[in-house]
This record gives structure tokens, sequence and C-alpha cells, in this order.
């Protein structure tokens, strides 16, 4: 069986984006049968550029744990874990770190794209500029097959595989396993974007998301106040459907047949005119209304009993740190500092 390794940053609660960008392809592999699948949330990750924020991060395990459980991750099949808790992550970032430059480093363009959008006042910390190569750690302490993640996350892959043909190569071994990225295919369903349109894509910290763990009254408003047409400006006037967010979302979200239907027929009647956005709006409420009330019911049960979630998260972690610890074994043999072996 193949093994196979993603995970997330806990710094907010999982939203639409992620929905449709990584979590509901995580639970149909999942599902398949065909893995034994791991999934991470990644607090030291997410403390690289938290780190003065610790009681952040610390709720944010929690929250992700339970958008986890809801949207259908079962630790009967996945082995949730928190990253902190595996400590061999911690001491094959150290090993790692002498396979790679700090040019590479200063190379990798997710990692320039974050540094761009922060705002690290008294310069970059190191823990925050390497820890791609952590996260090599985090997907080779499993020896990961396969890590379905954002386009962003190339750049990490592409690190992790560089790691482990080095380090294969250097310590003359195949104790490492070089990983295949599982991207997102189609462009819509990739990036989804926030409910302000634009192309912007939807981020807790843009203020854009809708969350999956949102009651039906702050979905309505966070629908109604959605980006159309700004040339629409009264019923009766034809729309616009390209670059109009309230159809993108229709187009990404309404898939069962008869919606699909409903949907060509609205977009025909508002490209004519005569079709107001309160209509449109109210039939995506009702569509984004009927993909999220069972997964926020879900969630609430999870929600209201947090030493279920934290039983749950300890025992992923405790079947992580066994696997961990059979490939630092491995590791250390073959880098020659297994001293009592
Ligand atoms: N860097 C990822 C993100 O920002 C989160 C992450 C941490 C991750 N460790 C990982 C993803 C290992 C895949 C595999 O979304």
């Amino acid at each position: 069986m193949k093994t196979l390794l993603t995970g997330d940053r806990p710094t907010g609660q999982l939203h639409l984006g992620h929905f449709v960008g990584s979590l509901r392809n995580r639970v149909a592999l999942q599902d398949s049968g065909e893995y034994a699948c791991f999934v991470e949330i990644a607090d030291v990750q997410a403390l690289t550029d938290n780190f003065a924020n610790p009681q952040k991060v610390r709720d944010n395990v929690t929250e992700v744990a339970c958008d986890y459980l809801a949207v259908g991750l079962d630790p009967a099949k996945t082995t949730i874990f928190i990253q902190s808790l595996v400590p061999v992550i911690a001491d094959l970032t150290i090993y790692y770190m002498n396979l790679v430059t700090l040019a590479r480093v200063e190379r990798n363009p997710t990692v320039k794209s974050e540094l761009r959008d922060k705002d690290f006042g008294a310069g970059i910390p190191v823990g925050f500029a390497t820890y791609p190569i952590s996260q090599a750690a985090d997907i080779t302490f499993c020896k990961a097959d396969v890590v379905p993640v954002g386009a962003d996350q190339a750049p990490m892959i592409e690190q992790t595989r560089e790691i482990v043909r080095d380090f294969n190569r250097i310590y003359g071994c195949d104790v490492l396993k070089e990983p295949e990225g599982i991207y997102p295919d189609g462009d819509k369903v990739a990036r989804l974007p926030g409910i302000t349109g634009n192309d912007t894509k939807m981020s807790k910290s843009l203020n854009n998301a809708i969350f999956l763990a949102d009651d039906p009254d702050t979905l309505r408003k966070k629908v109604k106040s959605m980006y159309t047409d700004p040339t629409h400006l009264k019923v009766a006037d034809p729309g616009h459907i390209e670059g109009n967010t309230v159809f993108t979302y229709l187009d990404v979200f309404a898939t069962a047949p008869d919606q699909v239907a409903e949907v060509a027929a609205l977009k025909e009647q508002y490209q004519a005119g005569g079709l107001g956005d309160v209509k449109v709006k109210d039939y995506l409420f009702e569509v984004l209304d009927g993909l999220l009330a069972p997964i926020r019911e879900r969630r609430a049960t999870f929600a209201a009993d947090k030493a279920q979630v934290l039983a749950m998260l300890r025992d992923g972690t405790e079947r992580a740190n066994a696997v961990a610890q059979q490939t630092l074994a491995e590791v250390k043999h073959a880098m020659k500092i297994d001293y009592f072996a």
C-alpha cells in the first residue's frame, strides 16, 4: 500500500477554498482505500510566522481537527496528528539542513512571495526561511509516496525530492522515499475566489472567506454581499457571468444534474436581462447551505466534545510516532550515528 501525507497550518478555521482545493480530494483519496493516510496539523510550521501568538496556534489545532472530522476524514482510516508532538520531525530537520545551501533556501518562490506579504519587522526569522526543510521532514518521516497539495506547495515537494536524492546518494542508501505531489486539476477548482471576487483567492487574512463552521445567517449575509457584475444595475439590464463570483461559485458547487440545468437557465436569463442578483444569490445560498448543513452539524457535535477530539489527536500522534521512530533508526544507521545499536 502506498503512503499519503499532507497537512495544514493551524492558523484559522478551514473554509470553502480549502474544501474545494484540498479537503474533498483528501477524503476521496482516503476512501479509495489505496493509501495509508497521514494528515498533519503543522503547529511547528504555523509558529514560524506566529511565534509571538501561541494561543492562536493552540486554539486552531482543535478547530482544524474539528473541520477535518466534519468533512469526513476518518481517524480509523487516516492518522491525524500534531507536528510538534512527533519530535523525530525536528531531528530529521536538523540532519536535512546540512544538505541544503542558503542560496537554495533563498530561491524558494513560495517563501519569497510569503515574505513579500508578511511584515517581519526585525528581519527574516531563520525558522521561517527554512520551513521547507522542516516540511521535507514532515513528508519523509513516514516515507510518503504522494502529497496532495495546492499548486503553491510544488516548491516544497521539489525541495523534498532534492533532499531525498542527496541523502540517499551521500549516505549510500535508499532509506528515504522521493514523494510525488498530487495537484488539483482544473483552474476553477484549484483556486476558489473569495466573496469579494476580482480573482483574489479565498483567504482568512483577506477577510473574504466562507468558513465551514459559518451558521446559516452568516452564510446568507456573505452570499448577499458577494461580488457580481458592477454594470448590472437594474434587473432588466443584461448581466455578465464572466468574472461574476456568484456564477463562478455556482459552476463549482451546483454540480448535481438538476442544479446544472437550473444554473444554465439562470445564466441565460441573466445575460438576456430580467434576472436580478438577489434571485441568483438566493439560489447560491440554497446550494451552499445544502453542502454545508451536514458538515456544520457534524462539526458542532465534535466542537461540543473537545475531549473526544483530543483523544483522537493523541491516538493519531502515537501512531505517527511509531512510524517516525522506525524511519529515524534507519536514518541514524545510514548516517553512522546509531552508536548503541
Ligand atoms: N505548507 C503547507 C501549507 O501552507 C502546510 C504543510 C505543512 C504541509 N507540512 C506539510 C502540506 C506537509 C503538505 C505536506 O498549506
